[in-house]
């Protein structure tokens, strides 16, 4: 037996930002980031909306790319201040994801942060509020998963912290939202979407949902990314690439990922690549590695119009090269000798890393670091 866990509710398609108008409550509090939500009007509409529903605001904002568990204690003890009933996380998925871990906080003050890093121990939530989720970026899909994914700065590590309790009770998936989102993002971000779509297609979870999610999310990021990217204003453009986001989420919210994600959390704590760059660095070489145990990789290349696992990788390589985006580590700055420093230490936590245990091929420390040192150079692994 297997249970689909899904946002409890999804509005999708341009404009659904108004459904906001329907919510029934007292208190809402927006968890959103930097500047962009204001500045687009997408906050302020926002407001209007759940104030139009009848209820009181207040808005928690600049909130940190890769946010922190600092953030989050923050937020916390603000929401503890102002009582809500309902969470908004408003914008990019860090946001989203600061917001998920105000959450736990301002439910359970007492949490320890270490210890929710082991998977699937979050508490019950819900006992104080409930969680909306608005992406204003079209990758993570964190609008339907269980998933936040956390920095611990000190140590260099980013922590997925997986829960099914974090899973929202509302997303909103409105391409209008993104309208502002700038090149370099649309591009990173629907990377990762595309990541999210293969790793949950290969996952040692067998799952027909999201297989189909996964399929279909594949399809529309190679039919729509490039446009989104190079023509922003394109709004069905981007309202395809938010729903493969949000497919693509919802596949690996019942399929989990894979080693790619293992790879890239370790260099976004370190180095600060954007995550779906990082992705697009490793996943062809991933797919050359796995496909050596997983026979599921002609099927997904099929989708778009490929025959094998190498066509797939290589078609992947082509449209992270079209979407303007690097095709190494080295290319990001980090020279040879600080990557050969660190290089143990980010193996190391890799192997660690929740998404590991997923991968179709069972790695052993000197796969991942051969995998790293192929992708810092950029070059073809076949091992
Ligand atoms: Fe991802």
């Amino acid at each position: 037996m297997s249970k689909l866990f899904i946002a409890g509710e999804v509005f999708h398609g341009a404009g659904s930002l108004a459904e906001l108008k329907n919510i029934k409550g007292k208190k809402a509090f927006i968890v959103t980031g930097g500047n962009s939500m204001r500045k687009s009007g997408t906050l302020d509409r926002s407001i209007a909306f759940l104030e139009e529903a009848g209820l009181e605001i207040f808005v928690f904002d600049g909130v940190e790319e890769d946010p922190s568990s600092a953030t989050s204690f923050r937020g916390a003890e603000a929401m503890r201040a102002f009582e809500p009933d309902w969470i908004v996380g408003l914008g990019g998925c860090s946001a989203i994801d600061a917001a998920k871990m105000m959450w736990v906080f301002y439910e359970y003050p007492d949490a320890d942060f270490d210890a929710l890093v082991k998977p699937f121990t979050v508490p019950t939530l819900r006992n104080k509020a409930k969680f909306i989720a608005i992406p204003s970026t079209s990758g993570t899909g964190t609008e339907t998963t269980g998933l936040a994914v956390i920095t611990d700065r000190e140590k260099g590590v980013k922590y997925p912290i997986v829960s099914y309790e974090l899973t929202p009770d509302i997303a909103i998936v409105d391409g209008e939202v993104c309208a502002s989102m700038p090149a370099h993002i649309t591009s990173n971000t629907g990377l990762d979407a595309l990541t999210h779509c293969v790793e949950a297609y290969v996952s040692n979870i067998d799952d027909n949902y999201a297989d189909v999610l996964s399929k279909g999310g594949l399809e529309i990021v190679f039919n729509n990314l490039k446009e989104a990217v190079n023509n922003p204003t394109n709004i069905q453009a981007r309202q395809n690439m938010h729903d493969a986001s949000f497919m693509a989420g919802l596949a690996f919210n019942n399929a989990w990922l894979g080693i790619v994600h293992s790879l890239s959390h370790q260099v976004g704590a370190l180095y600060g690549i954007p995550h779906g760059a990082a992705n697009a660095i490793f996943l062809p070489n991933v797919i050359r590695y796995n496909a050596k145990v997983s026979k599921r990789f002609p099927d997904l290349a099929k989708v778009i119009g490929k025959e094998t696992a190498e066509e797939l990788a290589q078609a992947i390589e082509t449209l992270r090269g079209e979407v303007n985006n690097i095709a190494s580590i080295k290319e990001f700055g980090i020279s040879k000798a600080d990557w050969d420093k660190n290089i143990d230490y980010i193996t190391n936590n890799a192997l660690l890393d929740p998404c590991t245990g997923f991968n179709p091929r069972v790695p052993v420390l000197q796969d991942l670091k051969d995998i790293y040192n192929a992708c810092y150079e950029g070059v073809v692994f076949n091992g």
